[in-house]
């Protein structure tokens, strides 16, 4: 085996086409094409999706292999999000993928996209050590993972209805804010206040979460202002109803983590996934983990959300340990973490 192998990671599960090129587990290239073809419908349209994805993926893996030095012949495998995701978006990854590692004879890795956001945490030098919890917190998924070692999850609570970062970009369209709503809600609330309204918080027992009731109480705020005054009212006080917003769902992400914590005697935290971009729920994080003698690990601003990085050291980690996929492997939208 290269004692320095070369991985080119490739995702494109959702509205983001990705590729990353790695040499020994180090990164050398990131690029990630976003797609805007989806604002103006206030989510991710499937089919545009795909066929953005078509229309960038060569010349973005093109890119990121231009950038890393190197030409495909470099490469000694080639690692894909196979799951979850978008049906249509991840086979063209997939394909691609495959037709490559076919065509230069080297192993293709298929890799969970949850998976890959946990990974995104072995970018750079500052990681965790085992074992740690780990908050996975994205458009599509929130769980809180006891991650043991590498490639073994023990999934402590999951979300049973809507994620995270879906609150936030429902939220953002109830208050006219656009796709996706977790930024713009989170630069709103940097000026307002978290005490303007008190939204419910839901308590579930032991480590689930629900983000449904949120969204709704939101809502119903929303409709109980006459319908003459709500614009204005949106308009004057949107800084106040994001703060408030955000610290609801914020406190709702951390007090499992800490009733986790206590149980588990683990210290070390970790968040992953665009909600992890969020700097007051880093914040309350990292106060949590400290208090408890440990530390909070955080990627990069720029690896938070989608990217291909992530899933090229998830890859170089799998290769190193001797695994690769065979060519009948094929997408999986519902893979779980966990099986
Ligand atoms: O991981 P990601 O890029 O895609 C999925 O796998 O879903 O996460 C995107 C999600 C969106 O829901 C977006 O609103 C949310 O992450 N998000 C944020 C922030 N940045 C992105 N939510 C809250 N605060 C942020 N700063
Ligand atoms: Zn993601």
């Amino acid at each position: 085996m290269h004692s320095s192998p070369v991985l080119l990671g490739i995702e494109t599960s959702c509205d983001d086409t990705a590729a990353a090129v790695t040499a020994g587990g180090q990164l050398l290239s990131s690029i990630v094409s976003s797609q805007d073809d989806h604002s103006a419908f206030g989510g991710v349209v499937p089919e545009l999706a795909s066929r953005a994805h078509l229309r960038v993926i060569v010349p973005i893996v093109d890119e990121a292999l231009l950038k890393a030095g190197l030409v495909r012949s470099d490469l000694d495998a080639v690692a894909v999000t196979i799951g979850p995701g978008l049906a249509g978006a991840l086979l063209i990854g997939l394909s691609f993928s495959k037709a490559l590692s076919f065509g230069l004879g080297i192993p293709f890795i298929g890799i969970n996209h949850l998976e890959g956001h946990i990974y995104s945490l072995f970018i750079d030098e500052f990681r965790p050590n085992f074992p740690f919890l780990c908050l996975v917190v994205s458009g599509g998924h929130t769980q809180l993972v006891k991650v043991e070692a590498h490639f073994n999850y023990f999934i402590l609570g999951r979300t049973r209805d809507d994620a995270a970062g879906e609150a936030f970009d429902k939220v953002g369209n109830l208050l006219g804010l656009g796709y996706p709503g977790g930024p713009a809600i989170e630069k709103l609330a940097e000026h307002g206040d978290p005490s303007f309204h008190n939204f419910p918080r839901t308590r579930l027992q032991g480590f689930d979460y629900s983000f449904s009731g949120i969204k709704t109480s939101v809502l119903y705020y929303l409709n109980a202002i006459p319908e003459a005054e709500r614009r204005r009212h949106i308009q004057d006080n949107r800084e106040d109803i994001c703060a408030s917003f955000q610290e609801a769902v914020v406190d709702m992400l951390v007090r499992p983590v800490a009733k986790a914590i206590r149980e588990s005697g683990i210290r070390n935290l970790a968040l992953v996934g665009g909600v992890s971009a969020n700097i007051r729920l880093q914040k309350r994080m990292r106060s949590l983990a400290q208090s408890a003698g440990g530390e909070l690990f955080v990627p990069d601003q720029k690896y938070c959300m989608d990217n291909a990085a992530m899933i090229a050291i998830a890859g170089h980690h799998k290769f190193v340990a001797g695994q690769s996929s065979p060519l009948t492997l094929t997408v999986d939208p519902s893979l779980a973490l966990v099986e």
